[in-house]
């Protein structure tokens, strides 16, 4: 047999590989340890709003096995590691008296990812806002803006000796529009006016700022900060030029309201066109603190949107079939070309540094171990085909530095509970046990040989 070519396969030397999770979903002790009470950790509690009513009480005991987490993401070589702190671990209230016990428990993790050769990638807030930053107006509220403020300070500060990258927020169009949208799906499910929402980015945006602004005065020596974006992202449906300049068009009017401001320092006029008079209230040095210049974007990409050219408009949206092929996930169409055009077109139109792709993955519902083992091949399939997609992004120029799968491990998916798994690892909710799939065990063959296999 002739020996299988790796000539278009293989990644740029120094590329990260790593995984990804988030506190609120995998740390459980959701009342321990002095940590207080989240949005999510209210909302999950109201009926009917989130899958069998499941809570993020315990979600995979994450705070009292990190250790053994740590030992597992080790033995599959995976060598980064993206996790967030946890807002009311920190300060139960948002703002106010520290949670010493909070702090220190960070430490510990930190220290126990130091052992195991891991290097963390912070993300400061993941969607659990305090739930008393929530009754003085939440994400509507400047209160939140301020509140954030000295908690990115008080983090930094506390452990820029052990983390050096950070990721100011996580995806603001999740926590911010189907959070206070018209048709709400996450927590504090709360609907507002057209202008309150409109607020609500805005005040993501300012807090985006604070946090690189705490980076760039108290992370100490090569600490690196950037965001973590969800663009939406279109498929030109034939890859000839003028279906790529209707996705380019349709990448810009949906993304404008969050990476114009932060790569252009302000809000286009398509922008303030589009929300007239509900447009948000913006101070003085609002701009120059939300475009504050960053190291990288990070992009969760994990389904795109068909576009086409149309005549007589800037572009058709196509819909899809329902018998696309999707995962469990009903809103993730299986678009391997998703993470190309992502990743290519935020790179043309804003020219970040750098990219990292901070989340990628898919998530079903039923997959059993048996005898040991979870043969989640769709999985592996699912991540073979973005990863071709990500390295011909490289090849074509997009200065793409590293990939971290979502997740590490099953574990809470918001609304749909524990019903869908996301991970490379499964846990069993009942017994906490961990069984690493079979697409972890691809995963940790790409990181060792840094090519697709
Ligand atoms: C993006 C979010 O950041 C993460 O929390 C979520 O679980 C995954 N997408 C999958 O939906």
């Amino acid at each position: 047999m002739p020996p299988l070519s790796t000539t278009n396969s293989t990644f740029p030397d120094q590329f990260v590989w790593g995984a990804a999770t988030a506190a609120p979903q995998i740390e459980g002790a959701a009342f321990a340890g002095g940590k207080g009470e989240s949005i999510w950790d209210r909302y999950c509690r109201i009926p009917g709003r989130i899958l069998k009513g499941d809570t993020l009480d315990v979600a995979c005991d994450h705070y009292n096995r990190f250790r053994e987490d740590f030992a597992l993401m080790r033995s599959l070589g995976i060598r980064n590691y993206r996790l967030s702190i946890a807002w009311p671990r920190i300060f139960p209230k948002g703002d106010g008296p520290v949670n010493q016990a909070g702090v220190d428990f960070y430490h510990r993790l930190f220290d126990a990812l130091a052992e195991n050769g891991i290097t963390p990638w912070v993300t400061m807030f993941h969607w659990d806002l305090p739930q008393a930053l929530e009754d003085r107006g939440g994400w509507t509220d400047r209160v939140t803006v301020d509140a954030f403020a000295t908690y990115a300070d008080t983090i930094v500060k506390e452990y820029g000796g052990k983390v050096k990258n950070w990721i100011t927020l996580n995806e603001i169009r999740c926590f911010t529009i189907l959070a206070y949208g018209p048709r709400v799906n996450a927590a504090p499910g709360r609907t507002v006016s057209p202008q309150q929402l409109n607020e609500t980015y805005h005040n993501a945006l300012l807090c985006h700022g604070h946090g690189v602004r705490a980076v760039r005065a108290h992370g100490g020596k090569g600490a690196r900060v950037g965001l973590t974006d969800n663009c939406d992202t279109p498929i030109p449906v034939t890859e000839t030029e003028k279906d790529i300049a209707a996705a380019n068009a349709w990448f810009v009017e949906r993304n404008l309201h969050i990476l114009d401001p932060i790569y252009r320092g302000s809000y286009s006029p398509d922008y303030l066109a589009r929300v007239g008079k509900d447009a948000p209230t913006v101070k003085p040095g609002d701009f120059e603190l939300i475009s504050a210049p960053t190291d990288f974007l990070g992009l969760n990409i994990y389904t795109g949107f068909f576009v086409r050219a149309c005549p007589g408009a800037k572009y058709e949206d196509l819909g899809t079939h329902d018998s696309y092929p999707r995962a469990d996930s009903k809103w993730l169409k299986i678009t391997p070309q998703a993470i190309y055009w992502g990743l290519r077109l935020a790179h043309e139109n804003y020219g970040p540094k750098e990219i990292y792709v901070t989340e990628n993955g898919c998530g079903y519902d039923d997959e059993p171990v048996v005898n040991d083992e979870v043969l989640d091949l769709h999985r592996r399939d699912f991540l073979r085909g973005y990863l071709r997609e990500l390295l011909r992004a490289i090849q074509d120029g997009v200065p793409v530095k590293g990939y971290f799968v979502w997740s590490l491990l099953d574990n809470y998916e918001w609304a749909d509970g524990y019903t869908r798994r996301f991970g490379i690892v499964h846990v069993d909710f009942e017994t906490q046990a961990r069984t690493p799939k079979l697409s972890s065990r691809y995963f940790a063959e790409v990181i060792k040989l840094n090519r697709i296999v």
